[in-house]
């Protein structure tokens, strides 16, 4: 699959790296039609969301600024607590601005969920979700993402940002994770 030697890793590849160019593609289209005459905050979400957002703004045919915002889940790691803490606040004052959050994944939709919520109380204009990805469990959380790439099945992915353990991030594709590796 890559030059990365994983292929013993992985059981299927679901999107190869052509499908997810042009998937960002339709929804930067997309994107460019909504934000017409507007100006346009693109938020990425570390530090999965790092390819998507590379992709995504330069498939982009308009001016647009970036920022990012670190988030990790509190304590012990598990998310069911649904409380967030910022890691990396924005360096920008959204105040008025047209805020579009870019994430690659919303599985349980804690950490977005939450982060809309953050987000809304700092008075922008609006405040939209890009998502690559997004699992089932998310359609059960007050999570409304504006432009989705594809849902997927509740399975371990990793690639194009997804990790197992801060690895696979740099894979081209995104494919489903062996249990071999995580069990
Ligand atoms: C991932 C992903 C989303 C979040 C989605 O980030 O980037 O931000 O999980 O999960 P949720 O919908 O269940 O909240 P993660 O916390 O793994 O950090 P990372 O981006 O550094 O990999």
């Amino acid at each position: 699959m890559d030059p990365l030697h994983v292929d013993d890793d992985l059981v299927k590849v679901l999107f190869t790296e052509d499908q997810i160019l042009a998937k960002l593609g339709e929804m930067a289209e997309q994107i460019k039609a909504d934000y017409e005459g507007k100006d346009l905050l693109m938020v990425g979400v570390l530090r999965g969301a790092v390819m998507v957002m590379a992709d995504l703004a330069r498939a982009l045919d308009r001016h647009v600024e970036m920022d990012w915002m670190a988030v990790s889940s509190y304590g012990s790691g598990t998310k069911s607590s649904g409380v967030v803490r910022i890691l990396k606040d924005l360096d920008t004052d959204i105040s008025g601005r047209h805020v579009l959050v870019v994430d690659e994944i919303i599985d349980t939709g804690l950490t977005l969920s939450w982060l809309i919520s953050n987000l809304s109380s700092r008075s922008p204009a609006s405040v939209e979700i890009a998502t690559l990805l997004r699992k089932p469990d998310a359609l059960a959380m007050p999570v409304e993402p504006k432009y989705v790439g594809w849902d997927i099945p509740n399975e371990f992915v990793v690639g194009y940002g997804l990790d197992y353990r801060e690895r696979y991030r740099n894979l081209r594709a995104i494919a489903t994770l062996s249990p071999r590796i995580y069990s």
